[in-house]
């Protein structure tokens, strides 16, 4: 058995609409990324408007092993040198859960490795320690992809204490669901952050929902039926009104989640503040959480992972890998809403 200080890891995402695998070379917390393969659905997907998961499993079952081919080709590296397989087996849907989960234990099995199941939103909260140096504790990260949007506190690396969530629709979903109603594409994130570059955040005063409240909770279904009301309002439509809708729309969205954020960092007196998920991609909330924290919380660190590492990812994965224990193979199971 290889000392965990010093291993090769294959990880391998199959949870929503990213078909994914990445081999990482881990180093006593300091990752060499050997290879990051992400095969996206996304063109099948935009004619509905969002993941079809029927759609979604069969794509996974076509692509899962020339994507790990490719990932073992790029990253130079035979099936003998790897030392680990990572897999998320939930949260996400069941079916496309279920072809990276079975192609790892057939591989597991075959290659004789060691596999360890991961949890996917664990693994986007460890895209923070991709580009390394120690992390302080405690630390608070702000998780928000499409389907959740939850604040942890974290007293080491492998502690997660959920202290506030979203009680309607997670940020990911609220931003594809205003570019549904605004008729402008999918997914809508990054639409939204594109058009919002040329718009006025100021133009529409939507409401920041639970802004003022005495928890550590969010809400998102509000904002975007304030989108909605405003957008039936409005006589015409154009490009310019458009962009402001979507600037105005970002700019309630991140203030909130920053706002927050920067309230539970004060509360639980933070040495670190992480940004993970989907919408952490999003350029207007990173910028919001570095000017905000450094403003506020001027000792505190902030550590966000590279946009590619922020959007689903097989380098996640492996990388939760290194921190997370083995499972028996034959123990391996989905479980589509696993939380933290
Ligand atoms: O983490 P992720 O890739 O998948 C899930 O685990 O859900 O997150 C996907 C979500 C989608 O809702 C997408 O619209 C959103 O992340 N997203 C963004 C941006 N890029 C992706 N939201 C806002 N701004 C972006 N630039
Ligand atoms: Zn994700």
């Amino acid at each position: 058995m290889k000392n965990k200080d010093h291993i090769t890891i294959l990880g391998i995402e199959s949870s929503c609409d990213e078909t994914a695998a990445a081999v990482l070379q881990c180093n006593r917390d300091r990752f060499e990324i050997l290879s990051n393969i992400v095969s996206s659905q996304i063109n099948i997907h935009r004619p509905y408007g969002g993941v079809i998961p029927e759609l979604a499993a069969r794509n996974h079952l076509e692509n899962i092993l020339p994507v790990i081919n490719q990932a073992l080709s790029e990253a130079k590296i035979a099936p003998n040198k790897i030392d680990e397989i990572a897999v998320t087996t939930g949260p996400g849907l069941i079916s496309s859960l279920l072809v990276g989960a079975q192609t790892a234990k057939t591989l597991a099995y075959s290659w004789n490795k060691p596999i360890v199941s991961i949890n996917h939103l664990k693994a986007h909260i460890y895209a923070n320690w991709l580009e390394s140096q120690p992390i302080a504790f405690p630390a608070i990260c702000l998780v928000v992809s499409g389907g959740h949007t939850e604040l942890v506190l974290m007293k080491n690396k492998n502690s997660f204490k959920k202290i506030g969530q979203t009680l309607d629709d997670a940020a990911g979903e609220a931003f594809d669901k205003v570019a549904q109603l605004l008729n402008i594409g999918y997914p809508g994130g990054p639409i939204i952050s594109k058009l919002a570059e040329s718009g006025n955040p100021a133009a529409f005063d939507f409401p920041r929902p639970m802004i003022k409240s005495n928890n550590f909770n969010f809400s998102f279904s509000g904002l975007k039926t304030a989108v909605l009301y405003t957008r039936k309002k409005l006589p015409k439509i154009n490009k310019k009104i458009i962009a402001d809708i979507c600037a105005s729309f970002q700019q309630a969205a991140t203030e909130v989640l920053v706002v927050k954020t920067i309230r539970a960092g004060q509360k639980y007196r933070v040495k670190t503040i992480m940004l993970a998920g989907g919408v952490a991609a999003n350029k207007e909330l990173r910028n919001q959480l570095i000017k905000k924290t450094t403003e506020k919380l001027p000792k505190v660190k902030i550590k966000i992972p590279a946009i590619k590492y922020c959007t689903d990812n097989a380098v996640m994965i492996a990388a939760a890998g290194y921190f997370c224990k083995k499972t028996p193979w034959e123990k391996i199971k989905v479980d589509p809403s696993l939380s933290l």
